[in-house]
């Protein structure tokens, strides 16, 4: 099974691949984890990302696109996939079509999760995580047991530079003119199913579930 997850940020692509991929043993290739750990490591990637992420804009394609074919190419698919966060822009999403084809992998589903501008503002202002084992909490959905600290190992948490909310809503802005266009891109390839974000995480991952399942019968 190979999907791509779609929706704005805070849309919950990130918290139902990880549930996802443990749940069909598939491998999660999230590009937001993976330029972020390559910024705190400050690679060759990292120095180039760095300053479009923290204004809450997109990297260039070219970067992306090599990143990913790079993963796919050395067998990052090869038990299925769920992309979270790329593709972001139709020349992403015309190069993923190009590399899958060339590695004759086919892509089964696009899932668009449905998330509102005031629900992605408020789930994002109250988002922290660990910046030791990376466990995500939010206030006030998901408190840790001692205030500002994690529940695994107690390192104080921190929130992510790209939540402060002016760079929030300029990522919902760039998300609007860059990404939106590709929900058309994969309708017309009648791949694409839609999902209503602001349900409970756990009635999201039923749905999800569902289609999943739905698509390994056809
Ligand atoms: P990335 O990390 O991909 O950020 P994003 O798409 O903006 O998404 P988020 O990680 O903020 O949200 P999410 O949808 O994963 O939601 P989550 O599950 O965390 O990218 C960051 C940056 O990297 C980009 O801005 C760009 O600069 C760069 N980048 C990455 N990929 C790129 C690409 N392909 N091209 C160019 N640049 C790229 O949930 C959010 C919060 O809500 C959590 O606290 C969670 O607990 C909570 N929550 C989740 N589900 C629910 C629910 N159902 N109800 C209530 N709360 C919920």
């Amino acid at each position: 099974m190979n999907l791509v997850l779609l929706g704005p940020p805070g849309a919950g692509k990130g918290t139902q691949a990880k549930r996802l991929a443990a749940e069909l043993g598939l491998a999660h290739l999230a590009t937001g984890d993976i330029l972020r750990d390559a910024v705190r490591r400050q690679t060759a990637l990292g120095r180039q990302a760095e300053a479009y992420m923290k204004a809450g804009e997109l990297v260039p394609d070219k970067l992306l696109i090599d990143l990913v074919r790079g993963r796919l190419e050395n067998g990052a698919a090869e038990s299925g996939f769920i992309l979270d966060g790329f593709p972001r822009t139709i020349p992403q999403a015309e190069a993923l079509r190009e590399m899958l084809g060339e590695l004759q992998i086919p892509l089964h589903r696009v899932i668009l999760l449905r998330v509102s501008d005031e629900e992605v503002v408020r789930r994002l202002s109250g988002r922290w995580y660990c910046p030791v084992c990376q466990a995500g909490y939010n206030y006030p959905m998901h408190l840790p047991k001692v205030e500002g600290r994690c529940d695994h190992d107690g390192a104080e948490l921190q929130r992510r530079a790209d939540d402060d909310e002016t760079v929030v809503r300029n990522r919902l802005e760039v998300y609007k003119r860059q990404t939106e266009p590709i929900v058309d891109f994969y309708r017309r390839e009648s791949l694409l199913v839609e999902v209503d974000g602001e349900q409970s995480p756990d009635e999201v991952f039923a749905a999800l579930l569902k289609l999943a399942s739905e698509k390994a019968g056809t």
